[in-house]
């Protein structure tokens, strides 16, 4: 069982515009031709952000359209978030806020052995880099530059460095790269 970070990325690091558009990222590639159907299938629980999470709900015709459900995920899935949001039909979805550590146990114990995805965004996932939770980054770079916008990763990794495991190019537009988070320990 891993904790994964999963997410696409521009060139610079930003994984949505500042006002949370993710129109730049569509053209990119096929999520149907990607590593996602995979990925997800390993997938037992998933934890985002509210900005996230509201994206989600704002584009339920967009996500329905690429995965076939307003709401696209079987998997429990932790929210954190400070507010009351709505919940779609059908979604089982909690919110919760605070700490990751105790989230991250409920998560396990609810995911059956499979992996936990932390979606986004990038400050959530260095939430749970911060606490020792997080082993893997495998991040879609698209063949674009953003200026600015929503963070991929927010934090300073220097020693140990991430250690990159594989590297698959998906077309002119994308290439997907997959990083270990190294503990500590490990590196000495
Ligand atoms: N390119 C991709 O593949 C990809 C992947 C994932 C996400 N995205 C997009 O990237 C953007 C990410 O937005 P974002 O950077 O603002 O991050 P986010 O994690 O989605 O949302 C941040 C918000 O989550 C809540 N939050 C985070 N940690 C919390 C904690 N420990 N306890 C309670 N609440 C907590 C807070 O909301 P409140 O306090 O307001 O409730 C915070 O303002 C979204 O537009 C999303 O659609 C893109």
């Amino acid at each position: 069982m891993k904790t994964q970070y999963y997410t696409a990325s521009s060139l610079d690091g930003f994984i949505a515009t500042e006002d949370d558009s993710l129109e730049w990222l569509f053209p990119l590639g096929d999520l149907n031709e990607s590593s996602y159907p995979a990925f997800i299938a390993e997938v037992g629980a998933l934890a985002m952000g509210a900005s996230t999470y509201e994206w989600i709900l704002r584009n339920a015709d967009t996500v329905a359209a690429e995965t076939g459900s307003p709401w696209p995920y079987t998997q429990p899935t932790w929210v954190f978030t400070h507010r009351n949001l709505a919940i779609p039909e059908g979604a089982d979805v909690r919110f919760v806020q605070g700490e990751v550590g105790p989230i991250h146990e409920e998560m396990r114990a609810a995911a059956g052995g499979k992996n936990l995805w932390i979606v986004g965004g990038g400050d959530l996932a260095g939430q749970f880099h911060d606490a020792g939770l997080l082993d893997e980054l495998i991040v879609q770079i698209g063949s674009v530059t953003l200026g600015k916008g929503k963070p991929l990763f927010p934090r300073r990794v220097l020693s140990p460095t991430l250690r990159l495991e594989s590297v698959r190019q998906m077309g002119a537009g994308m290439v997907e790269l997959r990083y270990g988070v190294v503990a500590r320990e490990e590196s000495h």
